[in-house]
């Protein structure tokens, strides 16, 4: 006899033997599938496997690991209609899979980022997590974004009812932060935002991409309400991971204190101090938690002096050898004599214009409510546009936090709203500093019921731009700013203004396509028709400009150069001035020794030591002009000349 449930269907026999299992053995379940092994070993049947070892694994971990590394076949696309500030900006925004735009950025920001913050989907069930096509990305992402055929798939949701929860999540994030830590500088740093349904795979993955060395802390932090959405406790925090790229470089930003006691006095610098050990103490301070940190210094009695933490028991410095060499000649270390032993401490001095009064940083940040990173952008567009946007004042803390100094690049590249840029322009706003910001963000629709789109937004990335230009617009227009900000400030060339003078509020759109270089793709039904279509270098609706930035990439050069366009009198021919001039590149039809002489006049006029000449390679007259060129070019001295 069949038994038949409420619903219409019939029992499943096999689903309610499973539902048994789980009840007895719950640990033998993972991602919702029995673990066969595992239940073996439950039940009392050991079979020892040779390769036991500590590892954290998931399906699909080799092949996300691949997908890391295999290089893009795509490129970044100027637009300039959408920028603001096109020419003279720093800040750059970004729309695309973040997978692929990292992977483009390898060599141009390598080692170049301060800070990168990012805020993923945190994978409850609700929001969309984005799969890759491991077979070809690039035609994934057209597809995805409707760049294809004007479609565009409806990105879906990573439910829990999926059996692959936590491995999409993990496939998704694995290979993306493998590429981000190439970008970060020695003493960079990256914020995580997380809660509780993937901290603990987070800080797995985090462990094995930037090493267990380099884990900083877990930072708490009050999130949104959760008490209607929690079950048993009102769940209103969320987490910050923190992780330095070397933490023998890392040196973490200090807060502000009122009312410290110094109690000595520094002759020399006639500035009252007080002092702290300079060995480590607490968690991970033997030897052994940080190699590295250990080494000798030499004592006054000139002999080597290592940190201990008891007579046998070796510790470590809290700086790396470099900064302890530098506030060694600063003056910063003291030696006191304790017990006949001599101890090295840190001069923590009194408080000075140029050394503000300062402390430690806590982990627990309760003091900024998420309500105000929604309401500032209802303020800002009149309406819900976008949910959960960050605080821009949790962004702000967080970026004194990573030490960020006044030059240094912030890179978001989950960047949603693009809260991290606010938070950037308001900073500078307030400190006259140049901070520059990378956001990236995925042209992913907005719902048809959503106010957003209502208001003409139909993707994220316009949602962001525009905040930029609003926020921008807003910090400028003085209200936002407070008095004492306003302080003129000295800029590099020795003139003075005030911060809001000199603030950068403008930023560069570059957009994620194919490349501007055919591919040669031959149709062999009609080879006579593809070899006359391979004759032009470049796709056809590509302009100048899209190769121009297509070749910084290539070069490695910072996106951010300037780029500055120059006709030849009397002439159709074009040249593009990368970086005033250390990277000329001329696409033009008919290149003649024309063009040769004009571009030597202008190294001349413009005293440029080193120089490279990129040609489009079919652009030249004939083979002896191509020769002509090369000739005058190298007699000028230009170092370099490239034909694509
Ligand atoms: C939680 S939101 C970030 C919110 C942001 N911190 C703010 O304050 O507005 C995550 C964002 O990452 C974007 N995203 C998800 N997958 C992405 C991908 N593969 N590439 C780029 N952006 C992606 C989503 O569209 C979403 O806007």
């Amino acid at each position: 006899m069949l038994e038949t449930n409420f619903n219409g269907k019939t029992l499943d026999i096999l689903e309610e033997n499973i539902l048994k299992i789980k009840e007895i053995f719950p640990d033998v379940f993972t991602e919702g599938k029995i673990d066969f092994e595992k239940l073996q070993q439950v039940l009392g049947n050991y079979c020892e496997t040779e390769n036991e070892r500590y590892n954290f694994s998931w399906n699909g971990k080799a092949r996300a690991l691949r997908l890391a590394q295999t290089p893009s076949t795509a490129t970044l696309r100027p637009c300039k209609e959408e920028s603001k500030d096109f020419d003279t900006t720093e800040n750059l925004y970004i729309e695309g899979d973040n997978l692929e735009v990292l992977k483009l950025l390898q060599k141009s920001y390598h080692n170049k980022i301060k800070m990168i913050y990012i805020d993923p989907p945190y994978n409850t069930g609700n929001d969309f997590v984005y799969s890759d096509d491991y077979k070809d990305n690039l035609q994934n992402y057209l597809e995805l974004t409707g760049q294809t055929d004007n479609e565009g798939r409806k990105l879906g949701n990573n439910s829990d009812t999926n059996g692959r929860y936590h491995t999409n999540w993990l496939n998704m994030m694995y290979p993306r932060l493998r590429l981000a830590r190439n970008l970060l500088t020695d003493d960079g740093v990256i914020f995580i935002s997380i809660n509780d349904v993937e901290i603990d795979n987070l800080k797995k993955i985090c462990h094995e991409v930037f090493g267990e060395e380099n884990f900083i802390c877990n930072f708490i932090r009050k999130g949104s309400g959760g008490r209607q959405d929690s079950k048993y406790y009102a769940i209103v925090h969320e987490y910050i991971l923190c992780y330095s790229k070397n933490i023998g470089d890392f040196i973490s930003g200090e807060e502000i204190k009122e009312n410290e006691v110094y109690p000595f006095y520094d002759e020399e610098k006639q500035l009252k101090y007080k002092t702290q050990l300079l060995r480590k103490w607490g968690e991970n301070s033997k030897r052994s938690d940080r190699p590295n940190l250990f080494y000798a210094i030499i004592d006054p009695d000139g002999n080597e002096h290592y940190p201990m933490l008891s007579e046998n028991e070796e510790s470590c410095w809290r700086w790396s050898q470099t900064k302890m060499k530098e506030e060694i000649s600063s003056g910063r270390v003291e030696f006191k004599k304790r017990n006949n032993e001599w101890i090295a401490y840190e001069k923590i001095f009194e408080p000075t214009d140029d050394n503000p009064k300062s402390k430690l940083f806590t982990t627990i940040i309760d003091d900024i409510s998420n309500l105000t990173g929604a309401s500032l952008l209802k303020e800002l567009f009149d309406e819900k546009i976008f949910d959960y946007p960050k605080p821009v004042d949790l962004l702000r803390r967080i970026i004194n936090i990573a030490n960020c100094k006044k030059n240094d690049i912030i890179l978001d590249f989950f960047s949603g709203s693009a809260t991290t840029a606010h938070a950037v322009m308001q900073l500078n706003a307030e400190d006259g500093g140049n901070r520059k910001f990378i956001m990236v963000q995925l042209p992913e629709s907005t719902d048809e019921k959503d106010e957003a789109y209502k208001a003409g937004y139909k993707n994220i990335c316009e949602i962001g731009k525009e905040r930029i230009r609003r926020a921008g617009e807003k910090i400028v227009g003085a209200n936002s700013v407070r008095p004492k900000d306003t302080q003129q400030i000295e800029m590099e060339t020795g003139e003075h203004c005030s911060p809001l003078q000199k603030l950068d509020i403008g930023f560069k759109v570059l957009k994620l396509d194919s490349s501007n270089i055919k591919k040669w793709n031959p149709d062999y039904e009609n080879l006579e028709n593809s070899l006359y279509e391979s004759i032009g270098n470049f796709i056809d609706d590509r302009t100048e400009l899209d190769v121009v930035y297509e070749i910084m990439l290539k070069y490695g050069l910072p996106l951010d150069l300037p780029v500055k366009q120059l006709t030849m009198p009397n002439s159709q021919c074009t040249i593009y001035l990368v970086d005033n001039g250390k990277l000329v590149i001329c696409l033009s039809e008919n290149i003649s020794t024309e063009i040769a002489k004009f571009i030597v006049q202008y190294k001349k006029d413009n005293s440029i030591d080193e120089m490279r000449v990129v040609f489009k390679d079919n652009g030249f007259k004939d083979d002896s002009s191509k020769t002509n060129v090369k000739e005058i070019l190298k007699s000028a001295g230009v170092e370099e000349f490239v034909t694509v």
